[in-house]
């Protein structure tokens, strides 16, 4: 059986950093000791690297099937892989979008075909679906999406008794993307009023408001403490929100967790000026006192999860005027890098990076032996230096729209090594084409 050695390497892992080896076996993390030595193993000497857990995404688009000019699971993936992302949970508002059992299993094979990472695909709660998510396998089903807020793709949750009857009848994860469709409405007649179609787009966090934000998630909160439904509220991007949040139980107890996503940790509404549509997100990038709440939540454990919320769209598409240029931005290869960044800064302890992008989205979502550093775990595995500055650039871009948000930015960290199930699947710039990744099964 194939075995390869990985040596001296500095492992973070369940809150703590220390030397150790570590051997893979086939898939398989088999041993992790002080000085391994094995004859028969290849030996990847990483003296000067922090091991992680592979990371896992439980938010990104890759956007196929029907989006695929924007980027599509062979890209993205291999993006993701580039960026030590070893698993991700792809939303559901693809063309067809993914609300039948049998385009979810079109999608799983569209995975086992293309994808380079591990995968696992979300059902998408539609008004008229709910025969269908009472069908769902919780053991082969990551969770279910709600879009309670508009966003690409059309998909709103908006009739209540629809809502009501979901949060009742699933076991599953409900992961719900909160805005306000009211206030949002409101807010862009106003501006349309003053600015015509071309409002600037320094406007997009005061007509997708504050108030739009916590309405929807502060509604979401209350009907799942009424109804006992299990729900994660995503892409938090408000201060206001974080008081609605608990840190007071273990989150594997907890039954409303919420997520962050880089770009509303790392960007604010000072931004709009120089990035413009690069940082329209859905919910927007807010004011850098949201930031800084957002930031203490994290650290806090009110927020439980980091995620990139990947949604890739064309330059093009991106240069057209507020109203027609679409929402989102690809993440997903430089996530690693932007939060170790902060963990330099002092911000982010790496075990506490670990600990929000590996160790809870396997609680969370119940993932079978994924998220950490132990033996007999796969081994998804990540390996990165804090001292090889790089600076983002359209070379270096994998993503099949070729920008980033983060073009011009200076990173102190490098992703070196990323192995995908006991496989090296991107070596110092190089990605394998052989693709070694698994559907992701849930341990319920
Ligand atoms: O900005 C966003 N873009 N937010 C979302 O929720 C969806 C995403 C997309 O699919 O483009």
């Amino acid at each position: 059986m194939k075995r390869t050695l990985l040596k001296n390497a500095l492992l973070v892992n369940e809150g703590r950093t220390e030397a150790a080896d570590l051997l893979i076996e086939d898939r398989f993390i088999s041993r992790i000791d002080r000085d391994i030595s094995d004859p028969g193993a290849m030996v990847l000497d990483l003296e000067g690297h922090y091991l992680l857990p592979g990371l896992i995404d439980d938010q990104v688009h890759f956007r196929e099937p029907g989006l695929t000019h924007k980027g599509d699971i062979r890209s993205e993936s291999r993006a993701a892989v580039a960026g030590g992302v070893t698993s991700f949970m792809e939303q559901p508002n693809t063309k067809p979008q993914t609300t039948t059992i049998e385009r979810l299993e079109e999608k799983f094979a569209m995975g086992a075909r293309s994808s380079f990472a591990n995968y696992a695909f979300p059902f998408g709660g539609t008004n008229d679906n709910l025969e269908e998510i009472k069908r769902l396998d919780p053991r082969a089903t990551s969770n279910i999406k709600l879009f309670l807020g508009s966003s690409t793709g059309d998909m709103l949750v908006d009739d209540q008794q629809v809502l009501e009857r979901i949060f009742r009848s699933t076991p599953l994860v409900i992961c719900a993307h909160c805005e306000d469709e009211q206030t949002i409405r409101a807010n862009t007649e106003r501006f349309k009023a003053e600015y015509g179609t071309d409002i600037p787009m320094h406007l997009h966090p005061i007509i997708r408001s504050a108030e739009a934000c916590y309405l929807s998630s502060s509604r979401a909160i209350a009907l799942a403490e009424e109804t006992g439904a299990r729900l994660h509220v995503f892409h938090l991007s408000t201060g206001v929100e974080t008081s609605l949040l608990r840190n007071d139980i273990p989150l594997a107890e907890k039954k409303i967790t919420a997520e962050a996503c880089v770009h509303h940790l790392w960007f604010s509404d000072a931004d709009y000026q120089d990035k413009g549509s690069r940082i329209k997100w859905n919910p927007a990038v807010k004011t850098a006192e949201d930031r800084s709440a957002l930031w203490e939540a994290v650290l806090d454990d009110r927020i439980d999860v980091l995620a990139t919320d990947h949604a890739p769209h064309t330059l093009e598409e991106k240069a057209n005027p507020y109203l027609e240029c679409p929402s989102g931005g690809p993440l997903v290869q430089h996530v690693l890098p932007a939060l170790l960044e902060k963990h330099l800064d002092g911000v982010l302890p790496v075990e506490r990076l670990v600990e929000k992008m590996c160790h809870n989205p396997a609680i969370l979502f119940d993932i079978d032996r994924r998220g950490y550093l132990r033996e007999g775990y796969y081994a998804d595995l990540v390996a990165v230096r804090t001292d090889l500055p790089w600076t983002v650039e359209p070379a270096n871009i994998l993503y099949k729209c070729g920008w980033s948000p983060f073009e011009g930015q200076r990173f102190r960290s490098r992703v070196m090594h990323t192995f995908v199930n006991g496989h090296l699947a991107y070596s110092q710039g190089t990605l394998s084409d052989e693709s070694h990744a698994m559907r992701l099964e849930f341990d319920r």
